[in-house]
């Protein structure tokens, strides 16, 4: 594996870069679309392939202090190279980024850079910076084009596709935020080498999710080889694999129902839970959000079998392979939250996917059959509760 523990002195020439896409996958939007680009390798193309799409050759990349140390000075390199103005703002890393503070001093510095409306802001990142910079680009100079580079595996199978881009609120996750679909999503997995493997695995249980609400055999397969996806197989193409079936199925559903009228509530699957504890434990190092989504859909599975909607033999497979991978799988895993069930279905009630005042939940009655219900009886739901989180 070409891992790139020292990137800067592997910048090729743009014109001969290595590294052409494995997989190419179409996000169809009409005259939003646009294309994801999947190869390990790829980062040395990003400039070439970037410089392609603009407007006019300006660009801002935004990053964060961790990955600008790894990537950013050759995307700078060779986005000079290639005749593109570049500058560059390099924000702190963590969930707290994401907030309306950020957002304010990173408009002020793309304002004070500038920024025309021809310009495009690239996300260099993971879906921290993803969902600020997109949010950043749909409200400034009310929108501007945005790139997205992900570079955690939650943003290369989720967060960087479709378009959702958001700060947090302290009442709640991504309650700010506007649809804002990039131009162009570039995706090198093995920029995943460097990112630490509590990391890795906060992103698998996204990728695992994909399996979860509509294709069992992705379950399945993920069950042989989640840990080459998790922690690197020999050639790559495992996560090679796995990021272009996450996306596929991401593009597909984002193609059907761009603003979540219907199908895409399946996307959040666990995430009701998920959102909850994340408020509860302060959007910090505690819970990553990954880690709360494998809870959280853990839980929908608990709760579906208490419905008699599915069996518990498959809530036991699902939990099984999580915790195989090294994830959380109940709220106890990570000490008590200090929430009471009441507490926690108040957190609930932030949850954006509330209709006329009930939860609306994403439930399954079976691997790969997920379902949206606002139907749970109250005291399924009570009694659930007050076990998980005694
Ligand atoms: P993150 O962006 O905070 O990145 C995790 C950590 O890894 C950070 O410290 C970062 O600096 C570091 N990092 C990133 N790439 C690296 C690399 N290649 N090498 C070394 N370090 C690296 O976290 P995340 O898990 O990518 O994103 C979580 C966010 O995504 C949450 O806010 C969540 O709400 C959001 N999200 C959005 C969507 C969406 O559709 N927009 C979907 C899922 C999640
Ligand atoms: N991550 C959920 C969605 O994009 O809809």
């Amino acid at each position: 594996m070409t891992g790139p523990e020292n990137p800067q002195s592997e910048h090729p020439h743009p014109e001969n870069p290595p590294g052409d896409p494995a997989a190419r996958v179409r996000v169809s939007l009409a005259e939003r679309s646009y294309d994801i680009l999947i190869g390990n390798g790829l980062r040395h193309r990003f400039a070439i392939e970037v410089a392609a799409i603009l407007t006019r050759p300006r660009a801002i990349v935004v990053t964060d202090e961790n990955v600008a140390a790894h990537y950013l000075a050759p995307l700078e390199a060779g986005l000079a190279v290639a005749g593109v103005s570049v500058d560059s703002i390099v924000l702190p890393p963590g969930e707290e980024t994401k907030s309306f503070g950020h957002l304010e001093r990173l408009a002020d510095r793309c304002l004070s850079l500038g920024l025309e409306r021809r310009d495009t802001l690239i996300a260099l990142g993971g879906g921290v910076i993803g969902d600020l910079t997109g949010f950043a680009a749909a409200v400034l100079l009310r929108g501007v084009d945005h790139i997205q580079l992900p570079t955690t595996l939650l943003a290369q199978v989720d967060s960087s596709v479709g378009g959702k881009t958001a700060i947090d609120m302290p009442g709640g996750k991504n309650l700010v935020g506007a649809f804002h679909q990039p131009k162009l999503v570039l995706i090198d997995p093995e920029t995943l080498d460097t990112l630490d493997r509590r990391q890795r695995l906060a992103g698998y249980a996204e990728t695992v999710k994909y399996g979860l609400i509509r294709d069992r055999a992705f379950f399945e397969w993920l069950e042989a080889n989640g840990a080459g996806v998790v922690d690197g197989a020999p050639g790559g193409g495992a996560r090679v694999r796995a990021i272009e079936t996450a996306c596929a199925a991401k593009s597909a559903i984002v193609a059907r129902d761009e603003r979540e009228t219907g199908e895409r509530a399946l996307l959040n699957l666990g995430h009701t839970f998920a959102h909850a504890l994340e408020t509860a434990t302060g959007y910090s190092d505690r819970l990553l959000h990954g880690e709360a989504v494998a809870i959280g859909m853990c839980m929908a599975f608990d709760i579906s079998a208490a419905m008699g909607w599915t069996s518990g033999q498959d809530a036991a497979r699902v939990r099984a392979h999580l915790e195989a991978v090294g994830l959380p799988t109940a709220p106890a895993a990570i000490g008590p939250p200090g929430l009471t069930p009441d507490a926690m279905i108040g957190l609930m009630r932030a949850d954006k996917k509330v209709a006329d005042g009930r939860i609306v939940f994403v439930m399954v009655r079976g691997i790969g059959d997920a379902f949206v219900t606002a139907g749970i009886e109250a005291d399924v739901l009570n009694s659930y509760l007050s076990v998980v989180l005694d």
